[in-house]
């Protein structure tokens, strides 16, 4: 049975890495080094990455993503004991040419030819987002890249929600939110706006404010799902 579709949507705002950017495909790119290592290190970067931007936040003291996103591979890096020459820099570079998911440009596209603003609106620097952007050859279907830079605290703070909802010009109900990251969706779903978990890591629902209207494996169900012809 398909589900209701979202009704009165003008926008889909999109997280960047792990919904439109395949973070992994930084660690993959260097599987000639990393060997067994590969999966522990894409795990424990990532899981620090997103511990560091939450206790900035807490603390009040801001550093931006590149920065968050070094200190956290540094941290990684140290723990799994990989000291290889050049490898730090490798994995860095390759967060600037993440891959898209295969799905990615088919599916802005046709939320675009619906009429539907896109947008993406992530932790990520301004030049990190650009770049991936540019790798991913989708910067004519976006009508905004919104950075957490502007509101200077990381998600799931309210006031980087509410950038969106300013810089769209656009209603937090008419706005419909996908993320990979559970907390990132609940956290959209708590503020008001319509969510879309894209639930590709398979992870258990959240036991905190918000509940995301659908929950899906790929955003290639996401224009179903809106009401998009
Ligand atoms: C982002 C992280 C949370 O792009 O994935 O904001």
């Amino acid at each position: 049975m398909n589900p209701a579709p979202l009704r009165g949507i003008r926008a889909c705002v999109f997280d960047a890495y792990g919904t439109l950017f395949d973070y992994a495909s930084a660690v993959m790119a260097c599987r000639d080094l990393l060997g067994d290592k590969l999966h522990p290190l894409n795990a424990l970067w990532r899981e620090k990455q997103l511990q560091y931007t939450w206790l900035r936040a807490l603390q009040g003291r801001h550093a931006d993503f590149w920065t968050v996103t070094a200190d956290a591979l540094d941290f990684a890096l140290e723990t799994l004991g990989l000291a290889e020459p050049g490898l730090r820099d490798r994995l860095m570079n390759l967060y600037l040419t993440l891959e898209a998911f295969a799905e990615v440009p088919a599916v802005l596209a046709r939320l675009k030819t619906a009429g539907l603003k896109t947008a993406i609106l992530s932790n990520g620097y301004p030049t990190m987002l650009q770049s991936a952007v540019d790798h991913a050859r989708i910067g004519p279907l976006l009508d905004a890249v919104l950075s957490v830079e502007e509101v200077g605290v990381y998600k799931p703070h309210p006031k980087v929600y509410q950038l969106a909802v300013e810089r769209l010009g656009i209603e937090r109900s008419a706005i419909s939110f996908q993320s990979s990251n559970a907390w990132d969706a609940y956290a959209a779903s708590a503020f008001g706006m319509r969510v879309v978990w894209c639930n590709r890591y398979h992870q258990c629902p959240e036991r905190l404010p918000g509940k995301p209207d659908y929950e899906v494996n790929s955003l290639a169900e996401l224009p179903a799902l809106i009401a998009v012809p």
